[in-house]
């Protein structure tokens, strides 16, 4: 069986970590920080509680995974090694070096990177052939979509092999030919973020009202026909004609987000600091959480995804 090393045990390396354990696999966690090396043990097991694992399998489960001192150590157990340090690609090539120096050459190892363009995590990598984006969604134990991308420089049998390992795991993974930044979920959600704010901006509606639309029309529709199946099903001419009309509308910009510049300039940074595009009172954040997760799990068992019946997307 497949012994895995995951560097960087923060909020998806631990859940990765748990995804991993729950299907059997055997995983070594390494972690920079001592502190968080020294609970990992403690979110594992909230996690299992979480995400419904029985209790008479906890244990079993959280035994799978072990804390890996050091960087070495996890090496030499690993056959396949995640990297999920943080998103500066300044960390990740130094942990790739340390890594490269320590497994075999063939050892494959699977980026977590969220946008940063895979092409350049690998830059200075003496072994770029090994190296797959494999992006996981948070948390990986409960999401069942897991994107898959090369990087220019990847030999597409790791390509392949990590989408058979993930769709072993009943995961859905969808397979990128080339590298983008952000992969598809990413650029999807931040294109509509982006629309939002601009809608704020021009003084059109509330954040309030933004988060209404969504959750009480299309985050109903999305589920279960997805944005390009509609598309066909409404008929390509009127696509077409609505994308003419909107285009020149939909906000185009980079740089500057006036709205968010000025909330954060005034110490507004969302859930943490008390207030954000919507204000945070004391007990918002544990009712979001708790809203979060059941809508999730809600989700879930309505559709095709339940965790049982995973279903495989990846076109290969
Ligand atoms: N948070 C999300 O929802 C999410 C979703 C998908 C992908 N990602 C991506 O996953 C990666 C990790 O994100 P996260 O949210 O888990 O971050 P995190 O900050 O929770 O965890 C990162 C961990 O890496 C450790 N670390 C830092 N430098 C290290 C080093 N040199 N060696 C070993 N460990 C080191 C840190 O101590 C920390 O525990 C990022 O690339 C991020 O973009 C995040």
């Amino acid at each position: 069986m497949i012994r895995f090393g995951i560097v960087g045990g923060g909020l998806m390396g631990h859940g990765i970590a748990v995804a991993l354990a729950r299907a059997g696999f055997g995983v070594a966690v390494h972690d920079a920080d001592p502190a968080t090396l020294a609970d990992l043990g403690e979110r594992v097991g909230q996690a299992l509680q979480r995400c419904g694992t029985a209790v008479e399998e906890r244990a079993t489960v959280a035994e799978r995974i072990t804390a890996a001192a050091t960087l070495t150590e996890l090496a030499r157990s690993s056959d396949i090694v995640v990297e999920a340090v943080p998103e500066r690609l300044e960390v990740k090539h130094q942990v790739l070096a340390a890594l490269e120096e320590r497994v075999g050459d063939v050892t494959p190892i699977w980026s977590n990177t969220s946008v940063l363009p895979l092409t350049e995590v690998a830059k200075g990598m003496r072994h770029p052939r090994r190296l797959v984006g494999v992006h996981w969604w948070n948390p990986p134990y409960v999401i069942p979509l897991v994107e898959v991308a090369p990087g220019a420089e990847t030999d597409h049998r790791f390509v392949e092999e990590a989408c058979e390992v993930l769709n072993g795991l009943g995961k859905t993974t969808v397979r990128l030919q080339r590298d983008v930044p952000g992969f598809v979920g990413n650029r999807l959600q931040f294109a509509l973020v982006r629309e939002a704010l601009h809608l704020l901006e021009q003084g059109v509606c509330d954040a309030v009202t933004i988060d209404t639309v969504m959750r009480s029309s299309l985050a109903l529709r999305w589920p279960a026909v997805g944005p390009m199946e509609n598309a066909d099903f409404i008929g390509l001419e009127l696509t077409r004609s609505i994308l003419r009309s909107l285009s020149p509308h939909l906000s185009a910009r980079t740089g500057d987000f006036p709205v968010l510049d000025e909330l954060l300039r005034a110490g507004h940074g969302g859930r943490a600091s008390g207030a954000g595009l919507l204000p945070w009172p004391e007990g918002r954040s544990e009712e979001v959480a708790r809203r979060l997760e059941a809508g999730i799990r809600h989700n879930l068992a309505a559709s095709q995804h339940g965790p049982a019946g995973v279903r495989r997307a990846a076109k290969r």
